[in-house]
């Protein structure tokens, strides 16, 4: 297969290309040339470079004919946040490809009606970008069902791995938490630490890109959730972490309005950001349809990027 990947060097990319380079794909990277891969793999000398800011391209209207022009058998947009986006590249790929796999968002739901959620839930999204996430969905399953544009859509959760900070047990991304922690101090979580957060690591949500086009014949149409085996409540995943580093757990709990006012206001707003949302997606779906098969759970997934960065001295103790 010539593969397309759009946004390739980053979390996903890291994992993905280098299993589509094994596999014995041909495989193009569109990005701004700004970053690379979270790893090194040998991979990645095989692989052509496309450089090209896909929003300046957007706005002039031309950046589906140069993927068009690539001549892929398969486009992976890991990097579509506008419906009209979605629009440009579709009605440029219309005909010319067999697979178009688009990498969406659990925050489409908004607030779930049931837990875990599933596929075929309402989507009651809120937020600029889990609305517009909702959009490209709602607009590439019509044009997969109505049409025939071969489009897959999968939706990670909290993306982690190697390399970057997770979201960690208060919800937000501050590095600091890990180490009051480490230290055995008390922690305080917002509310009774009962809302959730859903991880996946990167390599996972590759395996699902990766299995996606591998089953085409039941992934062409169709979402699927892309995350662990299970969320974690924030207050589960607390007393794990003060177990990592041999503690027993020291939590306290305050109410939202005077939780807030305990952490700085980037940290409270991201946390708001994630427990006003308190995802929890099946992926009975992803394994039935496509065969995923995560290899991490939530907390193996942590554990290994905070042990990443307390070996790279983000986190230090
Ligand atoms: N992070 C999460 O926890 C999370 C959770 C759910 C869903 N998602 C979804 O995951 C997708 C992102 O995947 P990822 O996390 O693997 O990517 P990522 O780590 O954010 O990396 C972004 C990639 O896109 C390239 N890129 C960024 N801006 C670009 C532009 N204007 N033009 C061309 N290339 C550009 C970057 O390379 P250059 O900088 O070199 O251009 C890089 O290769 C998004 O669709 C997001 O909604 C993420």
């Amino acid at each position: 297969m010539r593969v397309v990947i759009i946004g390739g060097s980053g979390h996903v990319g890291t994992y993905l290309v280098p299993m589509l380079v094994e596999r014995g794909d041909e495989v193009i990277n569109v990005t701004r040339g700004e970053r690379a891969p979270y790893l090194p793999h040998a991979a990645w000398k095989q692989v052509q470079s496309v450089k090209a800011d896909r929003a300046a391209e957007d706005s002039a209207g031309t950046f589906g004919a140069r993927i068009r022009d690539l001549k892929p058998d398969v486009v992976i947009d890991m990097i579509c946040f506008e419906e009209t986006s979605a629009h440009q590249l579709v009605e440029a790929l219309r005909g010319q490809v067999q697979h178009f796999l688009h990498c969406g968002t659990i925050w489409i739901y908004g607030q779930s009606m049931q837990v875990p959620a599933r596929e075929d839930q309402p989507r009651r999204p809120f937020g600029h970008y889990g609305t517009q996430k909702a959009a490209i969905e709602a607009y590439l399953l019509d044009q997969a069902r109505r049409y025939g544009f071969p489009a897959t859509m999968l939706h990670p959760g909290h993306i982690v791995g190697e390399g970057h900070v997770p979201l960690n047990p208060q919800g937000n991304f501050n590095p600091d938490v890990y180490e009051q922690i480490a230290r055995g101090e008390t922690l305080v979580l917002p509310n009774f630490g009962l809302e959730t957060v859903h991880h996946v690591h990167a390599a996972d949500v590759a395996q699902a890109f990766y299995k996606a086009m591998t089953y085409w014949n039941t992934s062409v149409g169709e979402s699927f959730h892309t995350v662990s085996p299970a969320a974690l409540t924030l207050r589960g995943y607390a007393e794990a972490v003060f177990g990592w580093f041999g503690h027993k757990p020291k939590l306290e709990f305050l109410g939202w309005e005077e939780w807030r006012k305990t952490v700085p206001e980037d940290d409270a707003q991201a946390t708001w950001e994630h427990i006003t949302r308190s995802p929890n997606a099946s992926i009975a779906k992803a394994e039935r349809l496509i065969h995923y098969q995560p290899r991490y759970s939530s907390l193996e997934a942590v554990y290994e990027s905070v042990n990443w960065l307390i070996d790279h001295n983000v986190i230090k103790i």
